[in-house]
């Protein structure tokens, strides 16, 4: 918790969020902020950061898309906070996106203006910001920038307060020169705002109504304006390409990868990590290269997870081992292996596979919607697919359950301490019986006995002194 989250301010907080650009560079049909940073929409981003900030309510100023950036915002669980949509058609620049949410702001309140297209912005930083504002003057979140081009640029007087923001089409070159720049984020009393903001015209380089232009109007009103600067470039850094959406991607998975390893999580290397969701990790887990988490995953203590996997939705128990090259994908049902399991390598677990304590799963070996019991192995080449598999069951190399009739899906019932051989094929509905064989190469259509061996397959014969035919001679 930082300091200021201990000594919260008394104004609410409202925060409009400005959504409603193209982004043409993006050459993309999706709306910009709806391309993902560690499988998130960047807007989504903002949502979440609005939502630690306990906000009143968050208006979402769409233009662009706005049908499918409203849906998209529908879609996420917001009950945190009120949220708003604001139409800006057509887009006249950042003061006229702004002025859209005006009705839906009401004065008592303190404004948070951000992006949708800047994603990683800290809670923290922003709850300085507010405070800067004291819930009663204009604060801007700044940053000093080695080349400061195309931003709006901080004009600071002799004594150092801020006098205006002025654009890079709109400046001197000594105004150029200046390496503070305005991040894009601020925050405001929704009063003032509202007053500032009727003065606006677009009388400048780029015939449009400028957000930054409130500055010079609070600065001639008499009022002081605060800026809060922040070293770190990527809490303010927005997405306009492709390759600025891959630089946020490795910066924000950094930052999940120093995270997991400040709980205790061992990774061969924090710069190979992939973690599109929530991953939450017990003590001793430890993480080799090129490792995808997605969804919601759980790894519980000691669990080793081997180079090249990839899991989504899935809880794997303490001290289960996952081998190289293994693909777990719970989709909605979910993927849960036991304590002490082994998986992989080249092992692929998928929806509602549920595997107990110490189940073997080897290469090559496919699991969908099937129970295993503690112990069950299938450790080749194999296919369990709508089966419930007792304890101690050994399912041999190349066997499989064939499941679907064509039609319909049917389940296969394996009793404790059955050995399948291998190449076996298992006709669902059809249930073995406890302690039973299956001799390699069945074909089971029938309910087998428990203990019994059960052979279904064609009798060996021999024909002795058999000769193979000869090749023709060549014509
Ligand atoms: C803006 C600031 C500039 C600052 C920079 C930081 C202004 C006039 N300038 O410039 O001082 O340094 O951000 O990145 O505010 N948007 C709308 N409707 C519009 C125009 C923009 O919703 O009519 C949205 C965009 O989708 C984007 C955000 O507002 O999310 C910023 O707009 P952008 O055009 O990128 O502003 P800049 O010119 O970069
Ligand atoms: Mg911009």
């Amino acid at each position: 918790m930082s300091s200021t989250q201990q000594q919260p301010l008394h104004a609410p907080i409202d925060v409009v969020v400005m959504a409603a650009g193209k982004g043409t560079r993006m050459k993309s049909a999706l709306p910009k902020v709806l391309h993902r940073i560690g499988g998130r929409a960047l807007l989504q981003h903002v949502l979440d950061t609005a939502a630690s900030l306990q906000s009143r309510k968050v208006v979402v100023i769409t233009g662009h898309g706005a049908d499918q950036v409203e849906a998209a915002c529908l879609a996420e669980d917001t009950a945190q906070f009120a949220l708003e949509f604001a139409r800006q058609e057509p887009q006249l620049g950042t003061g006229h996106a702004v002025q859209q949410a005006l009705p839906h702001l009401a004065d008592d309140g303190v404004v948070l203006v951000l992006s949708g297209d800047v994603p990683l912005t800290q809670a923290d930083t922003l709850f300085h910001l507010i405070t800067a504002s004291g819930g009663n003057k204009l604060a801007l979140l700044t940053l000093d920038m080695a080349d400061p081009t195309g931003y709006g640029r901080i004009v600071r007087g002799s004594e150092g307060s801020v006098q205006a923001i002025v654009e890079q089409k709109d400046a001197t070159p000594e105004q150029r020169a200046i390496r503070e720049v305005y991040s894009g984020i601020m925050a405001v009393p929704a009063a003032s705002l509202k007053r500032w903001l009727a003065r606006l015209d677009n009388q400048n380089a780029q015939k449009e109504y400028y957000l930054t232009d409130i500055v010079r109007f609070a600065v001639a009103d008499g009022e002081s304006v605060a800026a809060f600067k922040i070293g770190d470039a990527v809490q303010v850094a927005g997405v306009n390409s492709p390759v600025q959406l891959a630089q946020l991607e490795r910066a924000y998975q950094l930052g999940v990868a120093h995270r997991l390893m400040e709980e205790g999580v061992r990774l061969a290397d924090p710069a190979r990590l992939d973690v599109r969701g929530d991953l939450s990790c017990a003590h001793d887990v430890s993480i080799d290269v090129n490792c995808v988490f997605m969804g919601q995953v759980n790894l519980g203590e000691g669990v080793s997870i081997g180079a090249n996997c990839v899991i989504a939705n899935a809880v794997i128990a303490a001290g289960a081992v996952i081998h190289p090259f293994t693909h777990i994908d719970g989709e909605k049902l979910g993927v849960t292996v036991g304590a002490g399991s082994l998986i992989g390598p080249f092992a692929r677990l998928r929806p509602g596979a549920r595997l107990g304590e110490e189940v073997h799963i080897g290469n090559f070996v496919e699991v969908k919607n099937s129970t295993l019991a503690r112990g069950a192995k299938a450790n080749h080449l194999a296919y369990l697919g709508d089966a419930t598999v007792g304890e101690r069951v050994n399912f041999g190399a190349g066997s499989i359950t064939a499941n679907y009739d064509g039609s319909n899906k049917h389940r296969t019932v394996i009793e404790a301490d059955v050995h399948v051989g291998s190449n076996c094929v298992l006709v669902a509905p059809v249930t073995l019986g406890a302690g039973g064989t299956v001799g390699g190469g069945s074909t089971i259509t029938k309910d087998t006995a428990p203990g019994a061996l059960s052979v279904a397959r064609g009798k060996q014969v021999a024909i002795a002194n058999w000769s193979r035919p000869q090749k023709a001679p060549k014509a």
